[in-house]
């Protein structure tokens, strides 16, 4: 089984979304997956055009050149993607959202009705990986994940895949904070991560309990907002205030 995150964060390799990636694969690989961790940042991905050449000039591929070819056939390629993003303005990261609007290649462009009834595009590949969802954001709530879970439910109907598990984690700015007993808190929340990517091998899903524990909150959320704001004070302590 094959495995490939696409990680959106522009901190690449140094961002929380890693963190989280990372542990996952971890367990995934654990669990025989043949795993790979693509930091889109890394690559040149242009926005798409809106040409449709992908459609009707040369059907399947497009005419910009730079590095998006070779990521669609990564995409492709894969049994499960998991599309790893931090949470910028309540969405995905713009890097995210490039690289998803370059997926045009991928469809037909005649339109059916889907099992619901509801318009979309015409598969367009052969086998549609399924769908993992990491993100991290830096308010504390997994509400702010809203968006995020619609939106990928959306965009695996229009892929003719599924979402078989999200991961959102509230409060992501505590998972590289260097403070002994948040490291040790972090140290079990990787785990669970670990045990996540596990089962998504073994089950192609998450248990009911990985679920239930991956939704609750590492330290308490006036903790962590108490910490965060005393953390802009110091970093901000160099600046005059106004008078
Ligand atoms: C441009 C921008 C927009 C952001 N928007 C949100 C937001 O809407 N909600 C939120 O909770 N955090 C928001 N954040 C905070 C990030 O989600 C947070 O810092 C996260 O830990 C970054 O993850 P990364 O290290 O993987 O890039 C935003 C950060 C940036 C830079």
């Amino acid at each position: 089984m094959k495995i490939t995150v696409f990680n959106s964060s522009p901190r690449a390799d140094k961002s929380n979304t890693n963190v989280m990636a990372e542990a996952f694969l971890k367990g995934a690989k654990e669990a025989g997956a043949d795993t790979e961790n693509i930091f889109l940042a890394r690559q040149k991905i242009k926005p798409c055009l809106g040409c449709f050449s992908c459609w009707v000039k040369t059907p399947g591929k497009c005419v910009i050149q730079d590095d998006m070819a070779e990521l669609l056939r990564k995409f492709a390629g894969a049994d499960i993607v998991v599309f790893a993003t931090p949470l910028y303005v309540d969405n995905v990261s713009g890097i995210m959202k490039n690289f998803m609007d370059r997926f045009m290649p991928l469809a037909d462009p005649h339109f059916e009705k889907d099992e619901q009834g509801q318009y979309r595009h015409v598969k367009g590949m052969g086998k549609a990986p399924k769908i993992v969802v990491i993100s991290n954001c830096g308010f504390p709530e997994q509400d702010h994940f809203q968006v995020l879970r619609l939106l990928f439910r959306r965009i695996a109907r229009n892929l003719h895949s599924e979402v078989i598990a999200e991961i959102y984690r509230g409060g992501g700015e505590i998972l590289q904070v260097d403070h002994l007993i948040l490291k040790l808190l972090v140290w079990k929340y990787r785990k669970l991560l670990k045990k996540a990517g596990r089962e998504v091998v073994e089950h192609m899903q998450l248990s009911e309990q990985t679920m239930e524990e991956l939704e609750k909150p590492i330290i308490p959320h006036d903790l962590y907002i108490n910490g965060a704001n005393k953390e802009w004070d110091k970093q901000l302590a160099h600046i005059k205030k106004r008078p």
